[in-house]
């Protein structure tokens, strides 16, 4: 227990960012959240996923491509999406060994991973396979080529995550979805033309180091700080 200068007393939390990152984005935005938890005094620790087997951009879409038909579909009505969510089944990846592989000691968990549809295959393999997720408090943190959407990009990480992390007794208490404003297959031209149709603004907007992100990066570590 430590005091703060207005004698309120506050407790200071480990907290562990277990993340994967192909390309660095997401990398990035788990380091903006760990400097500002480590500035309120918490104590971080970094689980760094790393994949056995390095696959090409095209190789991993192929492993979910028969998804993808039904992600456009359910895009359309909130009951298709509901049911698509709930029973799709989630592809995974081979990691290497856990740093950290049982997490009980930890107060609070942020998981990161990039967006492939829905959760990057390494991230849902580490949450099949790390030990003592029941009963903590989970911030989701995901990154994505395209603008947050609220429907094609966040609701579809950001439900899939809620699933998995449910189904191993946790719970998540923040999520935080930021644009990348990058695809490894070169879409962003079509990106960027959504953006300004469907949110109004160009995607720099929304990007990692803006003005909005950081905003959102705020918010989303006053969540994950809260008792
Ligand atoms: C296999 C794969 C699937 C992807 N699927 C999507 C997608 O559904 N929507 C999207 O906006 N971006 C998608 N992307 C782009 C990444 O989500 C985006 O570039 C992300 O910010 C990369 O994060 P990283 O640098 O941490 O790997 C995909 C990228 C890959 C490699």
């Amino acid at each position: 227990m430590n005091i703060r200068h207005d004698d309120w007393p506050v407790s200071f939390m480990k907290i562990l960012l277990a993340y994967y990152s192909r390309t660095g984005f997401t990398r990035k935005v788990m380091e903006d959240i760990q400097s500002n938890l480590e500035r309120r005094g918490h104590t971080t620790a970094v689980e760094a996923l790393q994949v056995v087997r390095e696959t090409s951009c095209v190789g991993e879409i192929w492993k979910d491509l028969h998804h993808y038909p039904l992600i456009f579909l359910s895009s359309f009505k909130a009951s298709w999406r509901e049911k698509y969510l709930a029973g799709y089944a989630q592809i995974e990846e081979d990691i290497s060994p856990l740093r950290y592989p049982d997490v009980s000691a930890f107060d609070r968990i942020c998981i990161g991973s990039p967006k492939w549809a829905q959760i990057s295959y390494p991230v849902a393999r580490y949450l099949r396979t790390v030990r003592g997720l029941a009963g903590k408090k989970i911030g989701s943190v995901a990154t994505f080529g395209g603008p947050p959407l609220p429907v094609f990009e966040l609701a579809m990480i950001e439900k899939a995550m809620t699933r998995m992390v449910s189904e191993q007794g946790a719970s998540i208490i923040a999520h935080l979805g930021l644009s990348s404003a990058y695809h490894e297959l070169g879409v962003m031209p079509l990106f960027r033309c959504v953006s300004r149709i469907v949110l109004h603004k160009p995607i720099e907007f929304f990007m990692i180091g803006s003005e909005y992100a950081n905003h959102l990066t705020r918010q989303f570590c006053d969540r994950i700080a809260e008792e």
